[in-house]
């Protein structure tokens, strides 16, 4: 196949007047000679002048809407405004029709719902290639953010026969035959028949063996994918998502809370310096989007705006004391706005963090010490402290605007006694976790860790408003396509 430039390349450094071969899909064609090229490889399309009366008429019909081109020709200065360069095609190739009568999708503006069961084009789109080019490069930025501070990327099991959480919102992984399932003679499902000799589910957290890493290498971090069976038919869940989870020996919940908030910045900081183009353009897209709604229905800062705002402000760190005290003072609260109780012990509900992120402190918020009592078994119990009317744990959740949480995590209870006590209150067999139970007995040390939701991470630095949109086949409560 003859050898093509990218358009990234092209625009990053034109060599006027040499002969180029690019390859894309085709944005427009306009007065039967303009072409605007895409091919993925940047958010801004090549011009292409195809001279109409060198190419046959059979040709130029083919040049329709995300149709396939190969173009050859001469890179020239371009006179007409809206590019500094544009090719002079000597030859066009239709690598692939695209037939405009049939094809799913137009070009004109359509709704994120349907470009959704359009999964197989929607990269195709100006707004999904910049959102899969900026998730890339996140993705990159967290193994290169984690590799310069000497953490140990660690690859924890994708099937595994614990639930880190505690909340058995587990997916089963089973090979035995459903409609003939093996018993014992009680008549209970025989596990042991399975295909691992045990019951085995996807996993809902990498965390517990990335404590195995961290009591060994020091610092580690995980980056896979996780799973949970939760019904949260919401913009803000996934049943299939990745997680990133930092783990670090002789680390507390303050080194914890520090490196979460460097972490978020710098990822957020990189896509800024090395995206910019797409984060212009989805900027753009959203105000634009914003133009037909209500003054009080628009957000309060733009993309851009709001990342460099993030960027410039400290995050608000408070414990879920405070947070319950200022919640009870505010106007929702005693306007009865709220449709959950705030009440010491209760879990904070979403309107509850949004409440704190975007009008109390209007910035990123850190709550730290929660009631142990919704929290999970490994979080480290905290000795009991004036003014707070009930046990707490050294736990912590990063709240950001237009998301709610991103980041959820904590110092781990490295006290084999109280952990195994811990265990027991909670209903969970301590066999279950017997090697958890043993880093505590040989060797442990304080340690702490947290989790970032991945895709929220994209949903906040896209602007996104569905989680759905920043996955590219994203798996959801009856929707499991592509
Ligand atoms: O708060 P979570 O459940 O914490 C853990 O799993 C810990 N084991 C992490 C750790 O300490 N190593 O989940 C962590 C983050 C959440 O803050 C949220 O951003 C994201 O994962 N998350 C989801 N993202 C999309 N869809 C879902 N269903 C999610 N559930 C959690
Ligand atoms: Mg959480």
């Amino acid at each position: 196949m003859k050898k093509r430039i990218e358009i990234s390349a092209i625009l990053a450094n034109p060599q006027l007047d040499t002969e180029v071969t690019v390859m894309g899909w085709v944005r427009a064609f306009r007065n039967n000679r303009f072409i605007a090229l895409n091919d993925g490889s940047t958010q801004n399309n090549l011009q292409i002048v195809a001279d109409n009366e060198q190419f046959a008429e059979e040709l130029l019909r083919k040049i329709s809407f995300h149709a396939c081109i190969a173009v050859t020709g001469q890179l020239t200065a371009s006179l007409g405004s809206g590019q500094a360069v544009e090719i002079q095609a000597s030859h066009i190739e239709i690598l692939g029709e695209c037939n405009p009568e049939s094809y799913p999708l137009q070009p004109k503006r359509q709704t994120m719902e349907f470009l959704r069961s359009k999964a197989h084009f929607r990269p195709r789109t100006s707004t999904f290639s910049a959102v899969f080019r900026i998730r890339h490069a996140i993705a990159f930025a967290i193994h290169k953010y984690y590799n310069d501070r000497g953490f140990y990327y660690l690859h924890s099991p994708i099937i595994t026969g614990s639930d880190a959480e505690g909340a058995g919102e587990m997916f089963r992984v089973t090979t035995l035959d459903v409609e003939n399932l093996p018993r014992t003679e009680a008549g209970e499902i025989d596990w042991k028949e399975d295909f691992f000799g045990r019951s085995a589910n996807l996993t809902v957290s990498g965390q517990l063996q990335a404590e195995i890493g961290a009591l060994a290498l020091g610092k580690v971090y995980t980056f896979g994918p996780t799973f949970r069976a939760e019904n949260s038919n919401t913009p803000r869940h996934l049943a299939e998502f990745w997680m990133i989870e930092p783990e670090m020996a002789f680390c507390d919940i303050y080194g914890n809370m520090d490196l979460a908030e460097d972490f978020c910045k710098y990822l957020i900081r990189y896509v800024l310096d090395n995206c910019y183009d797409d984060v212009a353009a989805l900027d753009a897209r959203l105000k634009e989007e914003e133009k037909s709604l209500p003054a009080d229905k628009r957000r309060p800062m733009g993309l851009e705006e709001q990342l460099r705002f993030v960027l410039d402000n400290d995050f608000e760190r408070i414990t879920y004391t405070d947070a319950i005290r200022i919640l009870q003072n505010s106007k929702p609260y005693k306007k009865g706005q709220f449709e959950f109780p705030v009440e010491w012990g209760k879990d904070l509900q979403a309107e509850h963090e949004r409440f704190l992120v975007e009008k109390e402190f209007k910035k990123p918020v850190i709550v730290r010490n929660y009631p142990k009592v919704f929290k999970a078994f490994y979080m480290r119990l905290n000795d009991p402290e004036p003014g707070v009317p009930g046990d707490t744990v050294a736990a912590m959740d990063v709240l950001f605007p237009g998301i709610g949480e991103v980041i959820g995590g904590s110092q781990r209870e490295e006290r084999y006694d109280v952990l195994r006590s811990r265990i027991h209150d909670m209903g969970i067999h301590e066999e279950e976790l017997w090697w958890y139970l043993e880093l505590r007995k040989f060797g442990g040390a304080p340690h702490a860790g947290f989790g970032l939701g991945f895709e929220r991470m994209v949903q906040f630095i896209t602007g996104m408003s569905n989680i759905r949109d920043v996955i590219p086949f994203p798996r959801t409560p009856k929707s499991a396509e592509f």
